[in-house]
């Protein structure tokens, strides 16, 4: 495996490797949903790039970027053994030099649901997401329904950019007790970990209460509240369209059923689709 840290050497090694060509963007401290999505990837391509990039850009004032968990000698391991053949490891100040400004603003889809309570994340994501596309020029990318808000505003951002390549999303992978993995969990105390799967129980539970019959989107939130364990809190439950997560006043489907809940400092995420 290829380590690389620059734009131009990342340019120079990925356009010579067999296509077609994967790509998994992440921020590392890989777990089994990253590796799922690698795995995903390795399978349907000739080669397989991975980045590593703790995104400056899409964390908030007071958010966790300083403390966001690093793990780069066990990250660089992990892929060499799942047969990655590039690891894009750019620092911030290859990414981002003195002097650069441009922003990406996603639109609507980028002020809901995270987008309002994260200002400013989506357009951070889509800034990093352009640059590494552009650099990788892979034949797809893989991403994870577990940050779906994500991706939808990145299909909307290589559809709209007419960035010529593939996306592929990923089902989310899950604890033993239905935990979405993430590599916040670490941040978890103890009674704050054995709460957290209760964020996808009332997920479970809205989606029953609609399959039972009820349309209205108050009832099915009660169902969910009443799952919510303590200390977690429910932030939102939505149900939304999958594409432009414009919540949905009657219940349609293809939808989607997106909620965050908060741990302490910590939030979760996580979705199913009706
Ligand atoms: P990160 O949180 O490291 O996630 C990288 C990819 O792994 C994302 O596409 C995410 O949706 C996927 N993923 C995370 N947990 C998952 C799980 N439990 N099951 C399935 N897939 C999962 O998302 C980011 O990084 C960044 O925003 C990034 C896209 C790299 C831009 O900076």
């Amino acid at each position: 495996m290829q380590v690389v840290r620059t734009p131009s050497a990342a340019r120079a090694i990925t356009r010579v490797l067999p296509h077609p060509l994967g790509f998994v963007p992440t921020m590392g401290a890989l777990h089994g949903g990253h590796l799922a999505l690698i795995e995903r990837a390795r399978s349907e391509n000739a080669s397989l790039v991975v980045s590593i990039f703790v995104n400056p850009l899409q964390f908030g004032p007071g958010e966790d970027y300083e403390k966001y968990p690093r793990a780069t000698e066990r990250d660089a391991h992990m892929l060499e053994d799942a047969g990655v053949a590039v690891l894009y490891m750019p620092g911030v100040e290859e990414m981002y030099p003195s002097g650069f400004h441009t922003r990406i603003e996603p639109g609507e889809i980028g002020t809901l649901l995270e987008g309002a309570v994260r200002p400013g994340h989506f357009s951070g994501v889509a800034v990093a997401v352009a640059k590494l596309l552009h650099v990788v020029e892979p034949t797809t990318f893989y991403v994870g329904q577990k940050d779906a808000q994500q991706a939808a505003v990145l299909q909307a951002l290589v559809r709209d950019l007419d960035i010529p390549v593939g996306m592929t999303v990923c089902a989310t992978v899950r604890e033993s007790d239905g935990l979405a993995l993430s590599s916040r969990n670490a941040y978890l105390d103890e009674p704050q970990r054995r709460a957290a799967p209760s964020l996808y129980r009332a997920l479970l539970a809205a989606r029953e209460a609609i399959e039972q019959g009820y349309r209205d989107p108050g009832s099915v939130r009660a169902a969910a509240l009443a799952r919510i364990e303590e200390p977690l809190e429910l932030e939102y439950l939505e149900i939304v369209d999958p594409t432009t997560f414009a919540s949905q006043a009657s219940i349609e489907r293809p939808g989607l059923i997106v909620a965050a809940a908060r741990a302490g400092r910590t939030r979760l995420i996580d979705n199913v689709l009706l």
